[in-house]
């Protein structure tokens, strides 16, 4: 017996012909697919990846209807984990959450065990959810340059896309932990928000999206891009000798025109990072540091609150390049 009400609100996008319908609808327990953990969702946030789940052509969403969502947080409600209790705060990310399977725009979802990441360290739902994949994606991305020896000292570090989620946590994190952190936005107005976030210097989208020679002269120490295609070549041919860049998204578009030498005359190295299918055990450790060591500054300030009824809008923003931070999404009335 479930302890998920027979009918709850749930944001659907369902494929009819060739459109997307998308809205509140009440949504039945019975059409939920099996799982050990039972959750009442407080809390979920507006992912790029959640854009594209709900656009005709995105290219991301497997199931039809789909409640998306790439992400939630809230209490468990029943579970069949000796290890998960109900009324433990509780999160859940990545896998096939939002994309193959209903995800995190619903008063309530099941999920599997082996998804489940406790909230044990004082990081509440909503800031679980401040941070949300984006931010997940960004601290990965700041251990895998770490675990490669980068250290504070190192020299400057850019962040393209810093107005959005993956840049935005990520210069919080970086600033937080020494870094000299550059931002590259698009957004000449979010400067003032950018720098109160740790950004020693702005870029402009101008200057880091202009043809370049193969190599230009080394800047940058390391940097974190989310952008792809109108940033990455410009890291690539600026980056100090044995540096690296961790790439994580395409918001500015998937195709990477580049050359080899970076690679082979500067020994530069690109690190990918791809949060969905991180063991269950890493990504348990790695939510442990964004509570603790990896915890971005003003945490949860940057966030725009948004109902399940105001989602239109934050899902189609999102893919049109307008963040300013990140999106949260109250999942109750
Ligand atoms: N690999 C993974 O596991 C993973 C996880 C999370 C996200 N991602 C990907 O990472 C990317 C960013 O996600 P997000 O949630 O941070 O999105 P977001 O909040 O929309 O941020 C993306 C930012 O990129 C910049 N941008 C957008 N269009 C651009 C263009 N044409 N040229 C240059 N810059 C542009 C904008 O920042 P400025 O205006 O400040 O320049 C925008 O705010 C997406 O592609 C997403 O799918 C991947």
């Amino acid at each position: 017996m479930s302890a998920i009400p027979a009918t709850f609100r749930a944001y659907v996008a369902e494929k009819v012909g060739d459109r997307v319908d998308r809205g509140v609808r009440d949504f039945a327990e019975a059409d939920l697919p099996p799982g050990e953990v039972e959750i009442r969702v407080g809390w979920s946030s507006v992912n790029y990846k959640d854009g594209l789940a709900t656009r005709v052509d995105g290219k991301v969403a497997r199931i039809s209807p789909l409640i998306p969502g790439i992400d939630l947080a809230g209490e468990g409600v029943a579970s069949e984990d000796p290890a998960i209790a109900v009324g433990d705060s509780v999160l859940a990310h990545g896998y096939d959450l939002g994309v193959a399977r209903h995800g995190g725009y619903a008063e309530y979802q099941r999920v599997p065990a082996g998804w489940v990441v406790p909230l044990v360290l004082g990081l509440s739902p909503r800031d679980a959810m401040a941070i949300g994949t984006a931010g997940f994606t960004a601290a990965m991305s700041v251990v895998a340059l770490e675990e490669r020896g980068l250290q504070p000292d190192a020299g400057p570090i850019l962040v393209t896309g810093a107005s959005g989620g993956v840049g935005g946590t990520a210069l919080a994190i970086l600033a937080d932990r020494g870094y000299e952190v550059w931002a590259a936005t698009g957004k000449p107005d979010e400067a003032g928000r950018l720098r109160a976030l740790g950004a020693a210097g702005i870029l402009s989208r101008a200057e880091i999206t202009a043809e370049g020679k193969p190599l230009d002269p080394e800047r940058w120490a390391g940097a974190v891009d989310a952008v792809g295609e109108a940033t990455l070549p410009y890291v690539l041919r600026t980056l100090r000798r044995g540096a690296a860049v961790a790439a994580s998204g395409n918001a500015g578009g998937a195709k990477l025109e580049t050359t080899v030498f970076p690679f082979i005359l500067r020994g530069v190295a690109l690190l990918g990072m791809d949060s969905v299918p991180v063991p269950i055990a890493r990504r348990r450790e790695i939510w442990d540091w964004l509570a603790t060591d990896l915890r971005p500054r003003e945490l949860g300030v940057h966030a725009t609150e948004v109902g399940l009824d105001d989602l239109d809008g934050a899902l189609d923003g999102i893919v049109a390049g307008s963040a300013r931070g990140r999106w949260v999404v109250r999942t109750g009335g």
